[in-house]
C-alpha cells in the first residue's frame, strides 16, 4: 500500500509549530477543510464512544472576536481560517450508550443483541463506574486524541495550527450557548496559514532527546 515516506512525515512534524500569527486573509480551501473535518470525525476514542462535538467557527467574525477576550487576548482565535472548539459530553448516560449501539447496529447491519456485551461493558465501566466529573475528564482525554489527530493531519496537508488551552472554558460555554446542552468546552485549535511576520516559525524546536524520554526495554 502506498503511503508517505518516513522522511516526509518527519519533515512535516518539524515544519509544524504552534502558530502565533495567522495570515487573516488566507482561507483553507473547502476540499482541504473537508479532509480535516474527517480527521476529527475519524479519530479513535475509548470504546468508540465519540463523546464530543467539534464546534467549527469560520464565518462569524464577531463571535470570534468575543472569544479572543476569553482566550487571554490570543489573536489566533480570530485571525485563523478555521477555529475548532473541542467540546465534550458533561456526563455519559445510558442514552449515550444506546445511541452508539444503534449506530453500530445500523452501520454494520447487525442485530442490536449482538452489541449487548459491549453495551454492558461501557455501562458498568463508564456510566455507572465513573461519576459525572470523571466522565467529563474521560471524555476530555478522548478530545485530546482528536486534537492530536487534527494537528498532525493538518501538518501533513501543509496547514498551520495552534492548539489552544489558554482559554476560559466556562466563558466559552457562555458565549457559545453551551450551558445546558450536555456539552462543555475542553480545548481548541486554530487552523490556517502562518503570517510571514510570525517569528516563532523560525525558532528551533525544543524537545528532550530520545535518550531522555524513550525507554527501550
Ligand atoms: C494542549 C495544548 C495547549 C496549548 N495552548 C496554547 C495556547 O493557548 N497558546 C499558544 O500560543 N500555544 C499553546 N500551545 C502550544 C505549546 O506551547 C507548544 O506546542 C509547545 O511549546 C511546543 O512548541 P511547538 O508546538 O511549536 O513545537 C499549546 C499546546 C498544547 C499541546
Amino acid at each position: 500500500m502506498a503511503t508517505i515516506t518516513p522522511e516526509t512525515l518527519l519533515e512535516q512534524l518539524h515544519w509544524r509549530y504552534a502558530t502565533k500569527q495567522f495570515d487573516a486573509q488566507r482561507k483553507i480551501p473547502a476540499q482541504v477543510w473537508s479532509a480535516l473535518e474527517q480527521s476529527l470525525i475519524l479519530t479513535p476514542s475509548s470504546y468508540g464512544m465519540q463523546p464530543w462535538k467539534f464546534v467549527v467557527l469560520n464565518k462569524d467574525a464577531e463571535l470570534r472576536e468575543r472569544l479572543v477576550s476569553c482566550s487571554w487576548g490570543q489573536r489566533q482565535v480570530a485571525d485563523s481560517s478555521h477555529y475548532v472548539v473541542f467540546t465534550v459530553r458533561t456526563e455519559i448516560t445510558e442514552q449515550d450508550v444506546d445511541t452508539y449501539m444503534d449506530s453500530i447496529a445500523a452501520t454494520r447491519q447487525i442485530d442490536k443483541s449482538a452489541v449487548e456485551p459491549l453495551k454492558k461493558m461501557i455501562e458498568s465501566g463508564i456510566v455507572r463506574g465513573l461519576n459525572a466529573t470523571q466522565q467529563q475528564e474521560w471524555a476530555s482525554r478522548q478530545a485530546y486524541i482528536a486534537l492530536g489527530n487534527f494537528m498532525t493531519s493538518a501538518a501533513l496537508l501543509g496547514i498551520d495550527t495552534c492548539p489552544m488551552e489558554g482559554l476560559d472554558p466556562a466563558k466559552y460555554d457562555e458565549v457559545l450557548g453551551l450551558k445546558g446542552s450536555g456539552y462543555a468546552t475542553c480545548v481548541a485549535c486554530a487552523a490556517g496559514y502562518r503570517a510571514a511576520s510570525d517569528k516563532y516559525s523560525q525558532l528551533a524546536k525544543v524537545r528532550y532527546t530520545a535518550q531522555q524520554v524513550v525507554e527501550n526495554r
